[in-house]
């Protein structure tokens, strides 16, 4: 399935809970919640609390990306917060093996996610047991950022080894991902869009709609 994931790292934050009101009214079928601990990735963004607040507004995916150092440590809390799908860096841990099963003994959906400069064989081991790959399109931390282009060749090439492995793992892309620029990530083979500044920036309705009409292939409305 295609879908959009709207990162709230660049909502309104005094508007918060209305703003994903306003996502869900126009088919955003998940919500991408950016946690970075200033460690991993060097902003600190919001944690726990926040998320099992803006639980109570939706029923929608929670798409939880975690950029903190050794994830495994807060599994269960992110799960308790309402966490659906919890990603975690394949850098940010000596114990990535260990980290999905923590994830998957929680009874979520478990990503792992590869900056930039990280190549594809970090997943060797493990692409059997998880349920998403992040690839991510800019350096984790901040929204606003440009696409680095050669992080699609990484989606074109893992595309390829789902496939030859016979596996239907789910290829999220993260980053620089706007209105003129979906239908080429899409085309490398991305399914899950998640998108920032792109959708908050103006009518959050408007922008997400747009979206989905690109992601559902019909074209653009604008
Ligand atoms: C970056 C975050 C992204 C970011 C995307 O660390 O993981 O989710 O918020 O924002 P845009 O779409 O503005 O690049
Ligand atoms: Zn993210």
């Amino acid at each position: 399935m295609k879908c959009l994931s709207p990162s709230i790292l660049a909502a309104d934050f005094s508007k918060l809970g209305e703003q994903i009101a306003q996502l869900d009214e126009a088919g955003a079928q998940y919500v991408h919640i950016d946690v970075a601990d200033g460690m991993f990735a060097p902003s600190i963004t919001f944690g726990l609390p926040v998320i099992a607040s803006i639980r109570e507004h939706t029923e929608r995916i929670f798409d939880v990306h975690l950029m903190i150092e050794e994830p495994a440590r807060y599994i269960q809390d992110f799960v308790e917060a309402g966490a659906d799908i919890i990603t975690v860096h394949a850098e940010s841990t000596k114990h990535l093996d260990r980290t999905i099963e923590e994830i998957k003994k929680n009874g979520v959906l478990a990503g792992v996610a590869l900056n930039p400069a990280t190549p594809l064989s970090a997943l060797d081991c493990v692409l059997d047991k998880v349920d998403m790959v992040l690839i991510m399109t800019v350096n984790p931390g901040f929204g606003g950022q440009e696409l680095i282009p050669y992080t699609l060749d990484k989606v074109r090439d893992l595309q390829q080894i789902l496939e030859r492995r016979g596996l239907k793992t789910d290829i999220e892309v993260d980053g620089g991902i706007n209105l003129f620029n979906v239908e080429e990530v899409l085309a490398a083979g991305a399914n899950i869009i998640v998108a920032g500044s792109a959708v908050f920036s103006g009518d959050v309705r408007d922008n997400t709609r747009q979206f989905l009409s690109l992601i559902n292939g019909q074209g653009a409305r604008y």
